[in-house]
């Protein structure tokens, strides 16, 4: 058994079970790196501050950095005995350097060095993330570039509605994804606060300089007040809640990807490099990566549930629960950052099939609004022309025909008010490009949002 770091007052050892239920070493030994980063920093800050001597400060960061070398190799024993990754690297350093190591906790709790890992830990991911996520959003508009002009049914209530370019659909996530990344982006100003300082709750008498160890660190602001530092876990959350609004993006993709590979919609196909075969059915070939997507969203929901029940109803300031929070960050951290991954590999190989999606759009009365929105423009109110529709609606469906099947004849039956230039207004490709309201799906417009799209993945 290691010797403990904080035994003094106690009269038996822990047991072990006690030992192995409260470590968290599993965990969060993932956060090494950012734990001695901190302690290098804040050792140069207790030279500065006349606590340390520049030579300790030396033997500390050289020890330090030794074990940060015998982690990443591999040569590090975890002991349930010594809980954290903080009470491991404080022990391995005492072990190298001896009695010196013992002041680089002065001024120092776990309470803040744990905020700092976090907050270091998560900093550099969520900046991974954000440039994970600029590549997929690249993704889509080349995606929109490559096929622009295909026309596919929208759908609302999954029933055909009206024809849009797949293009247009693909900048829609596009405009999703852009702003995940922009959360993400404005979470980071509030995970980018030094916490370290605010010791175990109230400060600490020593004389401190918490503006040296910020600019060390490279954060742009300190924290203002010490008991929300070490009680504060609202970042996590947050961070959580970004993750999870962006994994229901990508779950509302992998429907479509779904749907789409279907033989019902036969619009795309997944290249057999990112899907997989039946070991029962010869013909399958399952979309199991979108389907994995979809499933690992309840994941990361989950993961933001499960901290905002561990932090809801906590004193103030630090407790033991918030050991709890690495899990579910790691976790939804990972699950992410996988997500965004397959997706930029998923996507450029997938195959769209324009014929297949143009000729649904021919079925199913996409043009019904148009054909009221050409009796419309002949002057007759939209609620009558809605009717009027509907009853060539009804009429085209007894004789299993579209509108655009029904002669001019049949037609004016309707409305006198109908001329041969309805069938070019009922046309695909002018239902599309008529809709040039500021959003809409006319090709010039899906092209202008694709070159702001490009100006803005470029300035980034
Ligand atoms: N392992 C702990 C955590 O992750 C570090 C802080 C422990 N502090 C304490 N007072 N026991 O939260």
């Amino acid at each position: 058994m290691a010797e403990k770091l904080w035994d003094g007052r106690f009269d038996i050892p822990t047991d072990k079970s006690v030992e192995r239920f409260t470590s968290s070493i599993a965990t969060d030994s993932r956060m090494f790196r950012e734990d001695i980063e901190g302690s290098i920093a804040h050792s140069r800050m207790l030279v500065s501050a006349g606590i340390l001597s520049s030579d300790e400060a030396d033997a500390i960061e050289k020890g330090l950095r030794e074990i940060e070398k015998d982690i990443a190799e591999g040569r590090f024993v975890h002991d349930d005995s010594l809980e954290d990754i903080h009470m491991h690297i404080e022990s391995a350093l005492t072990g190298k350097i001896g009695d010196t190591a013992r002041k680089l906790h002065t001024a120092r709790s776990r309470n803040d060095q744990v905020a700092l890992d976090v907050r270091l830990w998560l900093r550099r991911e969520t900046e991974e993330i954000i440039t994970g996520l600029h590549t997929l959003r690249r993704a889509f508009v080349d995606l929109a570039e490559a096929h622009m002009g295909v026309p596919m049914p929208g759908y609302t209530h999954l029933q055909r509605a009206q024809p849009v370019l797949f293009s247009h659909h693909m900048m829609a996530y596009y405009e999703m994804f852009t702003r995940d990344a922009e959360r993400l982006k404005d979470a980071l100003k509030r995970i980018n606060v030094l916490p370290l300082g605010a010791a175990a709750l109230a400060g600490t008498p020593h004389p401190i300089d918490r503006e040296m160890t910020r600019s060390l660190l490279n954060f742009p602001a300190v924290s203002a007040n010490s008991m929300d530092t070490v009680a504060d876990r609202d970042f996590v959350a947050e961070f959580l809640a970004c993750a999870s609004i962006c994994m229901m993006h990508f779950s509302r993709i992998s429907e479509e990807l779904i749907l789409w590979s279907s033989s019902e919609f036969a619009f795309i196909q997944l290249s057999d490099a990112f899907t997989t075969g039946s070991s029962i059915m010869p013909q399958k070939k399952n979309p199991d990566i979108p389907e994995l997507v979809r499933g690992k969203t309840g994941r990361v929901y989950g993961h933001l549930m499960n901290i905002l029940t561990l932090m809801k109803s906590l004193p103030m300031a630090y407790n033991r629960d918030m050991q709890e929070d690495k899990f579910p960050l790691f976790d939804g951290v990972d699950t992410l950052k996988s997500v965004v991954d397959i997706y930029i590999r998923m996507l450029p190989n997938m195959k769209v099939l324009a014929d297949r999606m143009r000729s649904s759009c021919e079925k199913g009365f996409l043009n019904a609004t148009d054909m009221a929105d050409y009796l419309v423009e002949k002057g007759l109110p939209f609620r009558k022309c809605h009717s009027v529709v509907g009853k060539a609606v009804a009429y085209a469906l007894s004789l299993g025909k579209e509108l655009q099947d029904l002669s001019l004849e049949e037609l004016k039956g309707f409305s006198e008010l109908v001329e041969e230039d309805l069938f070019e207004a009922l046309s695909v490709e002018s239902m599309i490009n008529r809709r040039k309201s500021a959003g809409g799906t006319a090709t010039e417009n899906v092209q202008k949002a694709v070159n702001i799209a490009r100006e803005v993945l470029a300035q980034e």
